[in-house]
């Protein structure tokens, strides 16, 4: 199918991207990665992820580890890739969840519910940097794990990565019980591989 130009910047925006993606699914290379391990993981997460956008995986993926190991280049190849299709999907970060749900709190006349909804039930959500800023008893954890857990009794294809230890703390309860559900639920652990940018030359 072929996307003008116009019409992919049409789809980015409305999922919350302002400007085409310098990320997608050809110009990330595993093979770039020095060990053995961590060429096979990387191999790994950008098969899953690509399986995950055309719905050929779980309705949920999970991609956790550490800094540098391409999970923000997968949530971007998938929104490029996504609006290339002309799919409607939503890609968000914790940052700017924080953000913007704070801001709707200070004016309290916008309402949050529409965002909410909206996260709830767009064909497809990306949501980057899970974890950041956590706040374990704060209403914004509350209110992501309603928008998860919704998705997940939705099947709704939902992709979340994150900085978090997939059985740590910063996840809720009822999002780890759900990663248990191996029809539903394909969790990508990057633990293992190292820094892309230290192993750059
Ligand atoms: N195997 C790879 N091939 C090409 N680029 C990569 C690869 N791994 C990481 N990168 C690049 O390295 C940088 C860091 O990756 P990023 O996706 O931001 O990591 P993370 O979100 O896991 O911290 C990005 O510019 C990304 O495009
Ligand atoms: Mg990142």
């Amino acid at each position: 199918m072929e996307t003008s130009e116009e019409t992919l910047k049409y789809y980015l925006s409305s999922g919350g991207l302002d400007s085409i993606p310098k990320e997608n699914f050809s110009n990330f290379d595993p093979g770039k990665q020095k060990d053995p391990k961590s060429k096979r993981l990387a191999e790994e997460m950008v098969i899953n992820t690509f399986n995950w956008v055309k719905e050929e995986l779980t309705p949920f993926l999970a991609i956790f580890g550490n800094t540098g190991v391409g999970k923000t280049h997968m949530c971007r190849a998938s929104a490029y890739f996504l609006a290339s299709y002309q799919e409607s999907f939503i890609h968000m970060t914790n940052q700017r969840f924080i953000t913007i749900m704070k801001d709707f709190d200070k004016h309290e006349s916008i309402s949050s519910n529409e965002l909410i909804s909206d996260l709830m039930n767009r064909k497809f959500l990306i949501f980057d940097e899970i974890g950041f800023q956590y706040d374990p008893s704060g209403w914004l954890t509350t209110t992501l794990d309603g928008i998860l857990i919704h998705r997940f009794d939705e099947e709704l294809p939902t992709l979340i990565c994150g900085n978090v230890q997939p059985k740590g703390q910063i996840l809720t309860d009822r999002l780890k019980s759900r990663m248990k559900e191996k029809k539903m639920f394909t969790v990508t652990d990057m633990w293992d591989v190292k820094d892309y940018r230290g192993s750059k030359k």
